[in-house]
């Protein structure tokens, strides 16, 4: 079989993760999905930078549109992120060009998720995210392929690796919201701008992704009210412990009488509650559905490696499996759902 070339333009916390990965176990990951494969092509802005990676060998892209369009790829990774720009430019491109798209650009998919979902299905690729939603945690693949035979009423979590990870340090170590902000940069699992860990965009991508996967329903970001966590004092976490309960940042998609309801704001949740548990940068995705009934995922949320893992198997799958709806149902199929109003909970 010929060899699955990849071209990776992004080699930052995510990127130099999956190079090294790759590199290690490259050779097993496409003996078990059946076709041999390697990253043969790679993009980033300086191209000077010590990664602590080996690029040698590798062809060199100052273009990520290039890259993305090159003919000597079969399937593009973007790891740039953003929701404009190099990342929406490349990953069309290489959508347009026939190629499969690998992405862990959850802002870019939360923002156009539908138009190229629909232009993979026109050119009969795949368009993978498994890495957008959750870090490390499975959970695109168990919304579209293992829960496939459900119907979901609810799902809700911790989506958002930074933010757990600041809330869990002011309260056990009473340190300053600045200090573990700070501190989540340094470990590579804030976004390049955390105002979007801080103030719930994150979260809300990620729920716009969990949400169409689970209800079957387009892509809506703006449906969802958002609310951060930059406002959360140590005196609250003080007064939420006084009264036998910890401050979440959670998404929730709820199926109600009216509508989708999606919301994102910082929750009180009871300490001996199982969701109270997560701390740091571990996420945890809970889902009702009437066949399986309750079903939590728990994982690390953010980092290098853990991103990776997930950018590896939609690797394999692509090396692997035939194309399927990106969001588990044709485009044209997914309704836009009415908008619930938030009730008060
Ligand atoms: P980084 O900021 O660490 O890396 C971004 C990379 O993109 C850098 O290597 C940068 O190049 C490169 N880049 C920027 N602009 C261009 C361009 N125009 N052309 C080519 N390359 C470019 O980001 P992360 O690795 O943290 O995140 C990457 C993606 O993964 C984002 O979409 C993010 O939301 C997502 N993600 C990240 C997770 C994490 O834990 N970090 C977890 C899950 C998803 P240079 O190095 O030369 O500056
Ligand atoms: N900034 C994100 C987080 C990265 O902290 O969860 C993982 O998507």
């Amino acid at each position: 079989t010929k060899q699955l070339r990849i071209g990776l333009a992004g080699l930052g916390t995510v990127g130099a993760s999956l190079v090294r990965l790759l590199q290690m176990h490259g050779a097993a990951i496409g003996a078990r999905a059946g076709r041999p494969m390697a990253i043969t092509a790679v993009s980033a802005r300086d191209r000077k930078r010590d990664r602590g990676i080996d690029l040698s060998g590798l062809a060199w892209f100052d273009d990520a549109v290039a890259l993305a369009g090159s003919a000597d790829i079969d399937c593009f990774v973007e790891l740039i992120g953003g929701d404009e720009g190099p990342a929406r430019e490349a990953v069309e491109a290489a959508l347009k060009s026939g190629k499969h798209v690998v992405t862990a650009n959850k802002a870019l998919l939360a923002k156009h998720g539908n138009a190229l979902a629909a232009l993979a299905e026109e050119n009969g690729v795949h368009l993978a995210f498994e890495a957008s939603a959750a870090g490390g945690i499975p959970i695109v693949k168990t919304m579209r392929e293992a829960l496939a035979g459900n119907r979901v009423t609810r799902l809700y979590g911790i989506l958002n690796g930074t933010c757990n990870y600041i809330l869990s340090r002011m309260e056990a170590e009473g340190l300053s919201f600045a200090e573990c902000l700070a501190d989540a940069q340094r470990l590579g699992y804030a976004e390049a701008d955390p105002t979007f860990d801080i103030e719930g965009y994150d979260t809300a991508h990620k729920l716009a992704l969990l949400t169409s996967l689970a209800f079957g329903t387009q892509v809506d970001a703006d449906a969802i009210y958002v609310e951060g966590i930059s406002a959360i004092a140590p005196l609250d976490l003080k007064m939420a412990d006084d009264l036998g309960f910890r401050i979440k940042l959670l998404g929730v998609a709820e199926r109600t009488r009216t509508g989708i309801e999606q919301r994102v704001h910082p929750t009180m949740v009871p300490r001996d509650s199982a969701i109270a548990q997560v701390m740091g940068v571990t996420n945890a995705v809970t889902i009702d559905a009437d066949a399986v009934g309750e079903l939590t995922l728990i994982g690390p949320g953010a980092g290098g490696d853990a991103t990776a893992s997930a950018v590896l198997a939609d690797i394999a799958d692509v090396a692997g499996t035939p194309p399927r709806p990106p969001f588990g149902w044709p485009v044209a199929q997914m309704e836009l759902a009415e908008r619930a109003p938030m009730q008060r909970h």
